[in-house]
């Protein structure tokens, strides 16, 4: 947070397929999985494109959200699907040390391609529709604390989780 690269809007892919494409998804993987991860948008290792990857089984940083499938989306689209909105706590590899509560859309459906160009469709809820939304924010230069309403809920992770120190 903080570096510039992270405030601008991301371009769309225009070429898929390509081996510089498949060489930065690499990366984008090997970075998220380092970390523990749920997601990763390209703006995050300074790529300027709309790429973003997420999914997870049993993420200790996340430990009690369901599973989501292991997703590799460009140029992504969201739909909300209905009006009601949640609140949850956040993280973010490029904001380390850090959780706040987020609203956002409890369903949505969302749309792009995978690395081949073909269509991604799916209307999904819950956890998965966060992750989708953060990640989507990240292509337009938005990062969670900018949408926290309560600063209160904007902390690091020990003093949240009610841990002394
Ligand atoms: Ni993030």
């Amino acid at each position: 947070m903080g570096d510039p690269r992270l405030w601008q809007k991301a371009q769309p892919v225009v070429h898929f397929n390509t081996p510089e494409l498949l060489a930065l998804i690499t990366d984008m993987e090997e970075t998220m999985l380092s970390l523990d991860g749920a997601g990763l948008a390209a703006p995050q290792i300074g790529v300027n494109l709309r790429v973003i990857i997420f999914g997870f089984e049993h993420n200790p940083r996340y430990p009690e959200a369901d599973d989501v499938p292991y997703t590799v989306l460009l140029n992504p689209e969201i739909t909300p699907l209905s009006d009601e909105i949640e609140e949850a706590l956040e993280g973010c590899l490029s904001v380390p040390g850090l959780r706040g509560s987020v609203p956002r859309w409890q369903r949505l459906r969302y749309k792009g391609f995978d690395p081949q160009g073909k269509l991604i469709d799916r209307s999904v809820e819950g956890f998965h529709a966060r992750v989708v939304q953060h990640e989507c924010d990240h292509l337009d230069g938005i990062l969670y604390p900018m949408r926290i309403q309560d600063m209160h809920t904007f902390g690091y992770t020990d003093a949240l989780a009610g841990e002394a120190g």
